[in-house]
């Protein structure tokens, strides 16, 4: 059957694949046909999302479980890899911090995570040759690094910030081989990332007031719109940035 959005006898790798919009990810393009390889930290949490994939005889999973912050983890993980068709960079982790309260180490510990992690290990799939011709790559941003500036939000938004601007660069340098690179930018998505206790249900209430079609967004929302970026229906698409924010920031 006609469907350019197939990923069948595509190979994907997921970051963050443990948890919420990377878990939601793994499924949606196993569904699509895609073989999946999982990483996180959480190998329990790994395995459960393997459990939950669609599995078909040319469907082959995995799992490696790394830290992303340790170069020799993501040495071992790059060297343990299939030749991929797609990467979808999803690691990450929030901050909610007023400005008066940053520190050296607070600053280098969501870049590190959101920005130079994802840097890196581009770096490293390039130059292991890991990544085939034609490949996709897939930055998971935020709207708070692109449109959608909120109090306390100033270290996270600008980690995103970074990491979209790398997106273009990426995108320049690697279109010759093959590799295109996008970003998508969710508005908030019901993940644990965003249970942070900082917010009462007051709070969450009136921020939900602020999204034009009333509600949060759901991890699979966002793993559609990285399927149409993974997949051939973006073929001719590089260097792109795709809001997906139930219109939060038309406001
Ligand atoms: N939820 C939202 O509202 C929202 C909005 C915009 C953008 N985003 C972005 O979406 C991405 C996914 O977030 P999410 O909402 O799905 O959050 P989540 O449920 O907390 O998932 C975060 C994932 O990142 C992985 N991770 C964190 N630190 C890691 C490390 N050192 N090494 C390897 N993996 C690590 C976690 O795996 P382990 O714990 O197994 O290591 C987990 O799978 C993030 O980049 C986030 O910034 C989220």
């Amino acid at each position: 059957m006609y469907n350019p959005y197939s990923l069948k006898d595509k190979t994907i790798l997921v970051t963050g694949a443990s948890s919420g919009i990377g878990r939601a990810t793994a499924i949606e393009c196993s569904k699509l046909g895609a073989t999946l390889v999982l990483t996180g930290r959480n190998e329990i949490a790994l395995q459960e999302t393997k459990e939950l994939l669609s599995n078909s005889s040319t469907q082959d999973h995995s799992i490696l479980a790394a830290d992303l912050r340790i170069e020799e983890a993501c040495e071992n993980l790059v060297g343990q890899l299939p030749m991929l068709d797609g990467f979808v960079c999803n690691a990450g982790i929030g901050k909610m911090l007023p400005l008066q309260f940053y520190s050296l180490d607070v600053l280098n510990e969501v870049f590190q995570m959101n920005c130079f992690v994802p840097m890196l290990l581009l770096r490293l799939l390039v130059k292991k040759r890991k990544l085939r011709n034609p490949s996709s790559v897939v930055f998971t941003a935020s709207i708070s690094g692109y449109n959608n500036v909120a109090p306390a939000n100033g270290v996270y938004g600008t980690s995103k910030s970074a990491l979209s601007t790398y997106m273009k660069y990426a995108a320049l340098e690697l279109a010759g081989k093959g590799i295109r690179c996008n970003a998508v930018h969710p508005g908030r998505i019901k993940t644990p990332l965003i249970s942070n206790h900082l917010l009462t249900e007051e709070d969450v209430a009136k921020d939900v007031e602020q999204y034009p079609m009333k509600r949060y967004g759901e991890p699979s929302e966002v793993a559609h719109a990285i399927i149409y970026l993974l997949s051939d229906a973006s073929a001719w698409v590089t260097g792109s940035n795709l809001v997906i924010d139930g219109g939060r920031s038309l406001k």
